[in-house]
């Protein structure tokens, strides 16, 4: 018999940026043209992104994350010195159809065999995110696509967790939630769902008082931890 804290999980939730999707991906496509500035550009556009999410949502003063995305590139050309319209504006092109890690397609079709619902929840605007699951190939095993847009804010408030809840009708004890983000896993933690943070970059731990329940490298062996 298992024990009374053993609930079943039945809905399996992504992140999609940097978990399912290479942020990096972009970046890495005009690596020549952007020359040895090229991985700079590439962490300062993602932090600064983030970053807007996060003082927007303090804010209220919400725009959508397309918007804080080019708001983003513009200050990390800026930062490195980077001055191209043209190149600007393949590096925005390429965020619609960012690569998907290589695991991903095969672990969300066996997730999706043995029963389960499956979901992204991201901060991503509905239109980039519908481009990004059908470039990848991933849309025909997504049962919904969350965006905060939804509410118009962003993680890591409660209530954009919430939306998975309300929506499936379940417990967040029964929604396994992974990210490669540790600041989301702190936020789906407290929020209460079981949480798996994809660690693809061995990056230290934080937040340590809103731990996940398992660490991996990557998305294989998500099954296997039930
Ligand atoms: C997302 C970003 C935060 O997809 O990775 O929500």
């Amino acid at each position: 018999m298992s024990p009374p804290s053993a609930k079943p999980v039945s809905v399996y939730v992504f992140d999609a940026y940097g978990t399912l999707f290479d942020v990096h991906a972009a970046v890495r496509r005009h690596a020549g043209d952007l020359g040895p500035e090229a991985q700079r550009l590439s962490a300062i556009w993602r932090d600064k992104q983030l970053e807007y999410s996060w003082t927007r949502a303090l804010m209220e003063r919400y725009l959508d994350f397309w918007a804080l995305t080019e708001q983003a590139l513009d200050t990390a050309m800026a930062i490195t010195g980077v001055s191209d319209a043209a190149l600007r504006q393949r590096l925005l092109d390429a965020y619609w159809q960012l690569d998907c890690y290589p695991e991903v397609p095969g672990v969300l079709k066996d997730l999706k065999q043995a029963g389960h619902k499956l979901a992204i929840l991201s901060n991503g605007s509905p239109a980039m995110l519908e481009a990004a699951a059908r470039a990848a190939g991933i849309e025909d095993y997504l049962d919904e696509v969350f965006s905060t847009d939804r509410l118009k804010t962003y993680k890591t408030r409660p209530d954009v967790y919430e939306l998975v809840t309300n929506a499936f009708r379940v417990y967040p004890e029964a929604v396994s939630f992974q990210s490669s983000n540790r600041w989301d896993i702190a936020g789906a933690t407290a929020f209460g769902f079981r949480t798996v943070w994809i660690n693809r970059t061995g990056a230290a731990d934080e937040y340590t008082d809103l731990p996940p329940v398992a660490v991996l490298s990557d998305l294989n062996g998500l099954a296997a931890l039930g």
